[in-house]
């Protein structure tokens, strides 16, 4: 196998509602040389985002797109679409955007379009991943890297890493376990892709050695 520094490397894109603690994960991973990728642009549906702040930081372009601006959420997926084509971004990252995708989004990049979910999928999908498994008394909850495709969270699942739930513990402290554990799996996943070792095999998806 060539090393990745040989290839050229793929555009990425990285869509971010919030804190972006992930999307830093990327970027760290990427200064250190060990995530052959480039950031092409870091888009959030959220004008006040820290996510952006730390992409303008590091001299990746940041564009907020306010929802309100457009009649329909496909309207708005539209625009992204053609904000990430003319950029010739390879590959969109959902990391905590808090968004459901809509179909338009799913066809345009069914494959190359993959989301953060802090659960072992398909246990706890949805917008509290982290509080649904310590509600329903989980002694091991997780993280997995996915494939986004048109159901919530139901996408085939491209890695996944469990994590024991501590006796007592609270949200706050299991999410932080949580997102040390997401900083780790979502750049992986992003550098499984990018040397073109995932291969989807219906719902399954198998990483070539
Ligand atoms: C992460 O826990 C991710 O799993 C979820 O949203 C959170 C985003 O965190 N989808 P951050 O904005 O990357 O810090």
């Amino acid at each position: 196998m060539s090393s990745p520094s040989a290839s050229p490397k793929i555009n990425i894109a990285v869509l971010a509602s919030g804190n972006g603690s992930n999307l830093q994960a990327i970027i760290d991973h990427i200064e250190e040389g060990i995530l052959p990728v480039n950031i092409k642009v870091v888009i959030s549906n959220k004008a006040g985002a820290f996510a952006l702040e730390r992409a303008s930081k590091h001299n990746i372009e940041a564009i907020f797109v306010d929802t309100m601006q457009f009649s329909s959420r496909q309207d708005y997926e539209r625009k992204l679409i053609e904000l990430l084509d003319e950029r010739q971004v390879d590959l969109v990252v959902l990391a905590g955007y808090m968004l459901l995708v809509t179909e338009v989004f799913v066809d345009k990049y069914y494959g190359r379009l993959i989301n953060l979910h802090p659960a072992l999928l398909p246990s706890f999908p949805g917008t509290d991943g982290i509080g649904d498994a310590l509600k329903y008394g989980c002694k091991v909850t997780g993280v997995t890297v996915h494939f986004v495709d048109k159901g919530c969270d139901t996408g085939p699942i491209i890695l996944q890493e469990p994590i024991k739930v501590k006796d007592g513990e609270t949200h706050e402290q299991l999410a932080e376990r949580i997102h040390k554990i997401e900083h780790e799996v979502l750049p992986r996943a992003i550098r499984l892709y990018a040397e073109g070792r995932l291969k989807l095999e219906g719902r399954v998806v198998r990483i070539e050695s």
